[in-house]
């Protein structure tokens, strides 16, 4: 497996929609058409390929994809201007889970958002999904709080540059 990292553009698009799909489908539970559509929307809705976006590829195809965007409802500010921090979403084609895909797309974000000078990531997660936990919290997430609807939201600050010496 040859697998590359690389932006998100303005044509991944269609194929980010079975992505949204997996990422926010609980396990075991069939997600109804409507609430389907509306993190679609959530997601995608206006999609310019500008985006905080890392995509995964093996020979030519998506097998794996994270991106960070401001969406309603704002889950988390940035204590010091009050602008609201991009929330992330992340998922791995099944057939390549488990190879480490999911901590080189997460890591290359982290690292795009730092360089783009974002104060920091916020993001919702389901107690239901021990490995997505284990994930964020292995890259530097913490634990913030719950949504109403009983997930658990995570932040990431993007960590202050050194004092000048
Ligand atoms: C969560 C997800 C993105 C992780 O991607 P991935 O490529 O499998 O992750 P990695 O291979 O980098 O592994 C991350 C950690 O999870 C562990 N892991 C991966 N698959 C696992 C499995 N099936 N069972 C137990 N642990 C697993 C890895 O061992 C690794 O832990 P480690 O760093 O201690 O070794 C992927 O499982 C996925 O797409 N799930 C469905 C969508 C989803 O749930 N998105 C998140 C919504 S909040």
């Amino acid at each position: 497996m040859r697998v590359l990292l690389r932006p998100l553009t303005a044509d991944d698009a269609e194929a980010l929609v079975a992505y949204v799909a997996m990422a926010t489908s609980a396990p075991a539970r069939e997600q109804p058409p409507e609430e389907f559509a509306a993190q679609a929307r959530r997601w995608l809705e206006n999609w310019t390929g500008r985006e905080l976006g890392i995509a995964c590829e093996d020979e030519g195809q998506l097998v794996g994809a994270a991106w960070a965007r401001v969406v309603d409802r704002v889950l988390a500010r940035d204590p010091d201007t009050g602008a609201p921090l991009p929330e992330l979403i992340i998922a791995v084609a099944e057939h390549q889970r488990g190879a480490g895909l999911g901590h080189r797309l997460i890591d290359a974000l982290m690292q795009l958002a730092r360089t783009q000078g974002i104060a920091g990531l916020v993001l919702t997660v389901s107690e239901r999904n021990p490995v997505a936990v284990r994930l964020y919290e292995q890259a530097g997430f913490r634990h913030a709080g719950d949504t109403p609807h009983g997930l658990g939201t995570m932040i990431w600050s993007t960590p202050c540059d050194d004092p000048m010496p």
